[in-house]
């Protein structure tokens, strides 16, 4: 049944976020480029909402950002080993605007992780030594990626018969879905 599946999706994001070790905890986010080439690197899924909407933290001063800023249409590729479940899910990336839900979020990360967005140079600037990179001590570029998931194509491999099944975002608030030939 078709709500099963989505129920299915929605356990196993929200466990992506909430139980160590979940595959879900990684996916692929592709961007769109400039020169529209795809744009493609591994981030951690940070929180799931009721809607299937997907928050990732990430550096301000990262190329994705700035693709974003230019092109909202992302892109999500979630694997399951245990269950060989693939998820992609397409969406509209938004970059938080609210500074105190930012510094809300900040203000939770361990200090050791905080260092992921303090780098004193920008996140793909060439170095000679990657042991020596300086932080900032009072100043970070910590930002929030929302994404507003609009599409959901689910498939399940299974030894005699796949599972494949599409599902949209329809009028703010119902996922619609349909099984599909895998
Ligand atoms: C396991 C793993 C997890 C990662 N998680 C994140 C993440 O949550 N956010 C992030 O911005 N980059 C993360 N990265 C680094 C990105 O994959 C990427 O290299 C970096 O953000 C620069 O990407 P960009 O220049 O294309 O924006 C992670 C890398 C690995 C290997």
């Amino acid at each position: 049944m078709i709500p099963d599946i989505l129920e299915i999706i929605k356990t196993e994001l929200t466990k992506g976020t909430t139980v160590e070790g979940h595959p879900f905890r990684l996916c692929a986010m592709a961007t769109v480029g400039i020169n529209h080439t795809a744009r493609i690197r591994t981030v951690v899924l940070r929180d799931v909402d009721e809607n299937l909407n997907l928050t990732f933290y990430t550096d301000k001063r990262t190329k994705k950002i700035t693709h974003i800023r230019e092109n909202k249409n992302v892109s999500l590729l979630f694997y399951h080993p245990g269950i060989r479940t693939q998820l992609r899910i397409e969406g509209f990336a938004m970059i938080e605007e609210n500074e105190s839900v930012i510094q809300d979020l900040w203000s939770k990360i361990h200090k050791d992780a905080q260092k992921d967005y303090t780098s004193a140079e920008a996140p793909g600037t060439k170095i000679g030594d990657p042991d020596f990179i300086t932080h900032l001590e009072d100043e970070h570029y910590f930002t929030v990626i929302r994404v507003l998931s609009q599409k959901i194509d689910y498939f399940e491999l299974k030894p005699k018969k796949h599972v494949r099944a599409a599902f949209s975002f329809e009028d703010g608030y119902k996922w619609n879905g349909t099984f599909l030939v895998p």
